[in-house]
């Protein structure tokens, strides 16, 4: 009986701390371009990822919404590939090491020209972003 009460307990714990993470691991993740964003209406630049330092060979993310949900960087063939990576003024965004926005992270909010300083070059598959 006490077993199965705290077996039921535990569940319950996990179902609410994952509750609680489920409004931005809703929202719509970001749309990829290579080259110029598109001029639409309502769509906003969030991130700007690149396979070289110094924002060199990079893809431009946009989204119609803040905030940005979880994004696969490898889905869209940057796996273990970033290099540098910008976020436009109001904005910043999380890279992930895994392609699920979990495991570890590195806040980008403005301009890393080289993420090896931050130790986090060429190992970033996922990210999110928010207003800042
Ligand atoms: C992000 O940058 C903005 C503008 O420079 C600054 O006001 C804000 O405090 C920064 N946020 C974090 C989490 O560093």
């Amino acid at each position: 009986m006490l077993k199965s009460t705290l077996a039921l307990f535990a569940f319950a714990t996990l179902a609410a701390s994952s509750a609680v993470n489920m409004p931005r691991d809703e929202a719509a993740p970001a749309i990829a371009h290579k080259g110029p964003t598109p001029d639409i209406a309502n769509v906003i630049l969030v991130f700007t990822t690149c396979n070289n330092v110094n924002l060199g060979n990079c893809l431009t993310w946009t989204s119609t919404t803040l905030p940005v949900g979880c994004t696969n960087l490898a889905a869209n063939g940057q796996a273990n590939l970033v290099q540098s990576a910008a976020t436009p003024a109001g904005i910043e965004c999380t890279l992930f090491t895994s392609q699920t926005c979990t495991g570890t992270s590195q806040l980008v909010n403005g301009t890393i020209n080289d993420l090896s300083v931050v130790g986090f070059s060429k190992i970033a598959n996922s990210f999110n972003c928010q207003a800042n």
